[in-house]
């Protein structure tokens, strides 16, 4: 809801209030949700907290705007124009954002010198605690301006004692909650790679006794976070949008540019605010046919095969995974051109009629015949230089003349920019999905950007229109096809983000399918995302990435934090393991709904890290415990659940044994995981889990 009074203007979520001056282009409140119908002049007074940024006018803070204005320096100066609020979202031209019925209010902003107007967006859907904020500059001037840099949103947080949580990692090492004080000056977290990568995830938040706030960006580029802790003003400004590393935009007069869409929340603890950002993007970011239907149960074959394939090997996997009770088979890498390792035929999306067994087509029906989907693996932004692609249009690849470019994995990137290109891959990944059928697309993404060039693209502009070609290429193929299910993949999760889930309903959260890793991986990206977004599949031991083993079972109760796949040849398996895969297969689709699409929290104990996923009417819940680490004398580990109702009884199943309690005793106790330390296997293996399945069913009303 947004209510105007005067320059005042107050937003409510469910949970939270949001006031801005709009005449003075500051926040006066953000955080809990204010009853009283006060006209919050009471909060006036302190060190202006600015929604825009004044340099040259004695802000002296990080700008979310840096121009070369149309006078030719740097300075400007906003004054008010209007507020309005419309029934309607504001358009991000080119670029995903969020969708949903709610309310936008348009703030305009007037550099009077020159023309140039700022406009800021807040738009608050009814049943979201999340704002989704943007910014447009539009060139009201008569000559060229050049922006340096356009934030997609500034917030002044309140306070500077806040502790700075990101999302870090690398390839194989996603989103590991990283947790900082902010000291003064300045802290910020980017990727200049083109994507947003493993190493940084946009999704950052800052905490301190009053709250969480939490931001995120609707982006899959370049990205960059700004904290600035200003003790004297007594405020930390948050800056989030796109990275200002080399980017230099041009905007002729009347020309305008929008930066992509930006997510804030604010929630009293961590768990109600991933709650909170679960929900915005389980309503307001995933959409299709897929957002609510239950996902299948897929097998891949990338670990189980590699490029060594034929047609029987596939085939052979097929029929074993569906005897397991799969739904869907994942033919991964190397189905094409020549590909037979990774240096190789990026671009030539035709069927290796050898590997195939006569094409795609041929297999894909065989395996259909079997009762199961058929799903297909791509990688549409790269190209081999050994391949017919490159050698017919070398300039399609992305590359600067005259210099030698670097190769990741052997491969260069398409220049995405250039809308030959775009057509090329669009009408070449459409005829992939068209001509074998397939109902299931993994769209991969291999290598971080490089030499950034197109013909005609000014060097300042290049990573963001790489990215507004590749949003222009993936919306056209998923426009295509409605119904099939696409899961995003950049090495694993390097491209896991609000942006491309607005066209991938999930994502490969990893490529280290490590349990124990996992469970670290899983738990860092459910701070933002929901485990509906998170592909995790068990895949054989020793575990191709670690070398660790761990238990099947482990295996199997970390993945159902996620969406559940299979990543391993089970015609390698012995029959019990066979039997032990269906079983657990069986019991997923049993609980699937609950684990897909209930509620999800992180559950922690003393070297305990686990998840809840509990039914939206609380009446099941699924829970997974994980013991990481096992230490003489160490006390019976135990936990607390989260999420049931406290005044109902819940039957608790574990380890063959039922025992019945009360919500409130099940979340306020502490549950003691008796035996968990004792497995054998841990002896044996120091890089395993001790890992326990709960199974929680409501037997009484509270
Ligand atoms: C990286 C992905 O993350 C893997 O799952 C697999 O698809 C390979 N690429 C194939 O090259």
């Amino acid at each position: 809801m947004i209510k105007k009074k005067g320059h005042l203007i107050r937003i409510d979520t469910a949970n939270t209030t949001l006031v801005i001056r709009a005449d003075t282009a500051e926040y006066l409140y953000y955080g809990r949700k204010i009853s009283s119908a006060g006209d919050f002049s009471v909060c006036e007074g302190a060190s202006p907290r600015r929604l825009l940024s004044r340099p040259q006018r004695a802000d002296y803070g990080e700008p979310n705007l840096i121009l070369c204005n149309a006078d030719g320096g740097f300075t400007y100066d906003f004054t008010f124009s209007r507020a309005r609020i419309a029934a309607e979202k504001n358009e991000i031209p080119g670029l995903p954002s969020s969708y949903g019925e709610g309310k936008t209010l348009e703030l305009k902003y007037v550099d009077l010198p020159t023309k140039v107007c700022l406009y800021i967006y807040y738009t608050v859907y009814d049943d979201s605690d999340a704002i989704a904020v943007s910014s447009k500059i539009v060139n009201g001037s008569k000559k060229e301006i050049r922006l340096r840099r356009l934030m997609s949103l500034q917030m002044d947080l309140p306070g500077t004692d806040y502790k700075i949580v990101t999302f870090e990692g690398s390839w194989a090492r996603e989103r590991r909650k990283t947790v900082r004080e902010l000291e003064s000056g300045v802290f910020s977290t980017d990727s200049k790679r083109g994507m947003s990568s493993h190493q940084s995830n946009p999704f950052v938040m800052a905490e301190n006794e009053r709250g969480v706030y939490a931001f995120n960006l609707v982006y899959s580029g370049n990205h960059k976070e700004i904290f600035e802790c200003d003790r004297p003003g007594g405020k930390t400004r948050f800056l989030t949008g796109i990275n200002d590393y080399m980017f230099d935009w041009a905007l002729a007069p009347s020309e305008e540019f929008c930066a992509p869409e930006a997510v804030m929340c604010f929630a009293p603890d961590e768990d109600s605010l991933s709650a909170r950002m679960h929900a915005f993007v389980s309503e307001h970011i995933v959409r299709g046919k897929w957002k609510k239907r239950e996902r299948p149960v897929l097998f891949n074959n990338w670990e189980g095969t590699y490029f060594d394939f034929n047609e029987e090997k596939i085939l052979s996997i097929a029929a074993a995974a569906k005897r397991a009770g799969a739904e869907l088979f994942v033919l991964d890498d190397g189905w094409f051109g020549r590909r037979d390792s990774d240096t190789c035929s990026l671009g030539d999306w035709y069927d290796n009629v050898e590997k195939t067994g006569g094409g795609l087509k041929n297999l894909a029906d065989k395996i259909r015949a079997m009762g199961l989907s058929f799903g297909i693996w791509v990688e549409p932004e790269m190209i081999s230089e050994d391949s017919d692609l490159y050698r017919s249009h070398p300039n399609f690849a992305m590359k600067i003349p005259g210099r030698t470019p670097e190769r990741m994995r052997h491969q260069l990137m398409l220049n995405m920019a250039d809308e030959r290109v775009q057509n090329y891959v669009v009408r070449t990944i459409s005829d992939v999905i068209a001509r074998s059928g397939a109902e299931y697309v993994k769209w991969d993404f291999n290598r971080s950007m490089t030499d950034c060039y197109g013909k005609g693209i000014a060097p300042g502009e290049y990573f963001h229109r790489y990215m507004l070609g590749y949003y222009r290429v993936v919306s056209r193929i998923v426009k295509k096809f409605p119904f099939v299910l696409f899961e995003g993949c950049a090495g694993g999760g390097g491209r896991l983000d609000l942006g491309n889930l607005c066209y991938f309903p999930q994502y490969w959260t990893s490529d280290d399918t490590d349990a124990r890793e996992r469970v670290s991986i899983q738990e860092g990206t459910s701070y933002g995302y929901p485990q509906t977004v998170m592909g995790a599949h068990v895949s054989a031991c020793p575990n191709h990435q670690t070398g660790n083993t761990n238990p099947l079972s482990a295996r199997f109760n970390v993945a159902c934090g996620g969406v559940l796949g299979y990543e391993l040849d089970p015609t390698k398996l012995s029959e019990s393991e066979l039997s032990e895969i269906s079983g657990q297969i069986a019991f997923y689709k049993e609980y699937r709904k609950v684990l897909q699409f209930g509620d999800q929290y992180r559950l922690y104990g003393k070297n305990v890290v686990g998840f809840i996923t509990v039914s939206k009417d609380k009446s099941t819940a699924v829970a997974v415990v994980n013991l990481m680490e096992r230490r003489p004398c160490d006390p019976v580990p135990t936990v607390r659940f989260k999420g049931l109702n406290p005044s109902a009884a819940y039957e608790v199943s574990a380890c063959g044994k039922t025992q019945v309690a009360g919500g409130d005793l099940l979340m306020y106790g502490d549950i003691p995981l008796e035996g968990l330390a004792d497995s054998k296997v841990a002896d044996a293996n120091s890089g395993c889990i001790m890992s326990r399945m709960y199974i929680i069913k409501k037997v009484k009303n509270g």
